[in-house]
């Protein structure tokens, strides 16, 4: 018997990363999981690597109508988790707006389309988790509209968390630190993107990134814990402690 078993979770950003983590630790508990991310390809593996039933449904998060449909494909929802979306790192005076737009299109908006239409599906005892980042708190050089954008989600929890508690509707925020082994664009070319990551974990206190089933272990508290709601977790290693 699993924790979540009979759960119908729908995890968007599941194909990859810490979504894909979070697909594995719901599936092995016993959820029926289903990943929505954009690349058919990347979807088959991941559905593939999931196991216990897991399906995928091509989806962009930043399209309205594909949000709808992807809820329309689940009879209800019982865990929501919104992983989906990117980064965009660069200085303020040469990230055009257009990139910006598109990260709030897709990682925030996405997130609040994904909410919007999961929740007519959620009935008491359901759960979302919306997906932040450390830079909500933090204050990261270069990173200036995904700052931004993660305090913007930070804030959306707290107050759908409150909106949503007379229905038995958890909601909580995971806020990764930095995380390796994820398909994110870091904006260095790939073979600099390991003494990249070095370098940004010599900020952490445990001197390290962290790893997706790190996030899985946050998510499947966040998801299983009755009295947690309006929660924004980090799990960063430290970084935010100092
Ligand atoms: N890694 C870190 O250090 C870190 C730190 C803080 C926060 N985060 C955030 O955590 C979340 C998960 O990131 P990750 O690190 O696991 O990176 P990742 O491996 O790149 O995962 C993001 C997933 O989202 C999907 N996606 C992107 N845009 C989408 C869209 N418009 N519609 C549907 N799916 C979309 C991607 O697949 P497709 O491209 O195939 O659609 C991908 O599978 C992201 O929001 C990221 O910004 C990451």
């Amino acid at each position: 018997m699993g924790a979540l078993d009979g759960r119908i979770a729908v995890i968007t950003g599941g194909a990859t990363g810490i979504g894909l983590a979070i697909a594995e630790r719901f599936a092995s508990e016993g959820a029926e999981v289903v990943i929505a991310g954009r690349r058919q390809g990347r979807l088959d593996e991941a559905v593939a690597r999931v196991g216990h039933g897991a399906r995928g449904v091509v989806t962009d998060v930043g399209d309205e109508a594909q949000v709808v449909r992807l809820m329309e494909s689940v009879p209800r929802v019982d865990l929501l988790v919104t992983c989906a979306g990117g980064a965009v790192f660069g200085p303020v005076e040469t990230v055009p707006m257009s990139a910006w737009e598109t990260l709030f299109k897709d990682r925030f908006f996405g997130q609040l389309s994904a909410v919007r239409h999961a929740v007519p599906k959620m009935r008491e005892g359901g759960s979302i988790l919306l997906c932040s980042g450390i830079a909500g708190h933090a204050a990261l050089a270069n990173y200036a509209g995904g700052a931004g954008l993660c305090g913007g989600i930070n804030a959306m929890g707290r107050s759908l968390a409150v909106e949503l508690a007379p229905r038995g509707i958890r909601v909580n925020v995971l806020s990764p630190g930095l995380t390796k082994d994820t398909a994110i664009d870091w904006g260095v070319p790939a073979t600099q993107v390991g003494a990249f990551l070095d370098t940004l974990a010599s900020h952490v206190p445990m001197k390290r990134a962290g790893a997706p089933r790190d996030m899985a272990d946050a998510a499947y508290f966040l998801a299983t814990c009755a009295y947690a709601t309006g929660m924004v977790l980090d799990v960063d290693g430290g970084w935010t402690a100092v």
